[in-house]
Formats: structure tokens, C-alpha cells, sequence
């Protein structure tokens, strides 16, 4: 089928239609809790742990992009951030709000892309763990833009990117 592409949120529709829907791969990735999966345990990043203990962030308002089931919002939130916090799994939504209550800890927790998101100098601090490499490359500059604009001005936005086991051995040997 021909179509003329007009202007550029045309193109990048066109282009994410050449690609799977990130929604139907994360489901039934979370549909069983079981799985040796590093990021289903209920353990902050450590990288994240240090910029806290290290006194390099301090509470305030933080939203976490791609939060899965909660593991960073829950521990931000254990240490007194107010935490909005949203994935495009409603799988993932749900028991990361199951993880909430049974910490006790109140969290905004919200089944929602990141490209629907539009905060304006809300935040302190934001944090996207394992999300910006599953983005796809022509969509990465609009969510880039999307951090800044909802950043205060003396925020801090914090990124963990994962990387396979045999890459990280070869670094070391
Ligand atoms: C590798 S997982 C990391 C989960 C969590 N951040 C952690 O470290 O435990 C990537 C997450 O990004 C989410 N994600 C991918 N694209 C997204 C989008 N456009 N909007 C919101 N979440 C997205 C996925 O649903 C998935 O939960």
C-alpha cells in the first residue's frame, strides 16, 4: 500500500508499524512471577541505592519511566520520595501495587507510556531503569524531551541501561 507521508508524527507511525508492539511483548513477560528474571526480584538497583546513600539525591517528587513491578519506586518511596511511577504493562502495574500494600507504602503507581506522559517542572528526580533501550530509536529524542520538560530545574534524571552477562565478563578480562 502507498501512503505520502506529510509531516513527522506520520513518519514515526509509519515507522512503528515496521516493529512488534511493545504492550503484547510485556504482558505475558510478567505473567508468571517465577521466572529467573534479575529485575523480578524485589531489590533496587544498586547504582540507584548509592546516589541516595551517598547523599547525591535527596527526597523530593520523583516519577520512575518503565517501573515493571516496582522495585525502585518501592525503595524511593521507603526513602521518603513521593513516587509517581508508570509502565505500559497493567500485568506489571498491578503486582507492583500488590508490592506497595504489603510494604505499606504509598505509591502512584500507573499503567501508562511514556508517550503519554507531559509533566512540566514536576519532578526532582527521575529515574528509568532498563526502559530507554526497549524505546525505539527514532522515539528516543521525543521521550529525552519529555524528561527534561518535566524536570525542575535542579533535577536529576538517573538512567540504568542493562547489558547481556558475556559483554560485562569480556569488559573485565
Ligand atoms: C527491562 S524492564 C525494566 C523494569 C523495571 N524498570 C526494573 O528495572 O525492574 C522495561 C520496562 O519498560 C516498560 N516499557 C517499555 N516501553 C514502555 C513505554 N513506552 N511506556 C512505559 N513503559 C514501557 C516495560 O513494560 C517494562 O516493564
Amino acid at each position: 500500500m502507498e501512503k505520502t507521508i506529510k509531516n513527522v508524527d506520520e513518519l514515526f507511525e509509519m515507522l512503528d508499524s515496521s516493529f512488534r508492539t511493545e504492550k503484547q511483548f510485556w504482558e505475558p513477560f510478567y505473567s508468571n512471577r517465577q521466572r529467573l528474571i534479575p529485575f523480578f526480584v524485589n531489590k533496587p538497583c544498586e547504582n540507584l541505592v548509592s546516589y541516595i546513600e551517598d547523599g547525591k539525591i535527596h527526597a523530593g517528587k520523583a516519577m520512575e519511566l518503565g517501573c515493571g513491578p516496582g522495585r525502585n519506586a518501592l525503595f524511593l518511596a521507603s526513602r521518603g520520595f513521593s513516587v509517581d511511577a508508570f509502565d505500559l504493562s497493567e500485568v506489571a502495574i498491578e503486582w507492583a501495587k500488590e508490592r506497595a500494600k504489603e510494604a505499606g507504602l504509598n505509591i502512584n503507581f500507573k499503567c501508562e507510556s511514556v508517550f503519554n506522559l507531559a509533566p512540566q517542572q514536576e519532578y526532582d528526580f527521575v529515574y528509568d531503569s532498563g526502559c530507554l533501550h526497549h524505546l525505539l530509536p527514532h522515539r528516543r529524542v521525543q521521550y529525552i524531551q519529555m524528561i527534561y520538560n518535566g524536570l525542575k530545574p535542579q533535577g536529576y534524571f538517573g538512567l540504568t541501561c542493562f547489558a547481556p552477562v558475556t559483554e560485562r565478563l569480556a569488559d573485565l578480562n
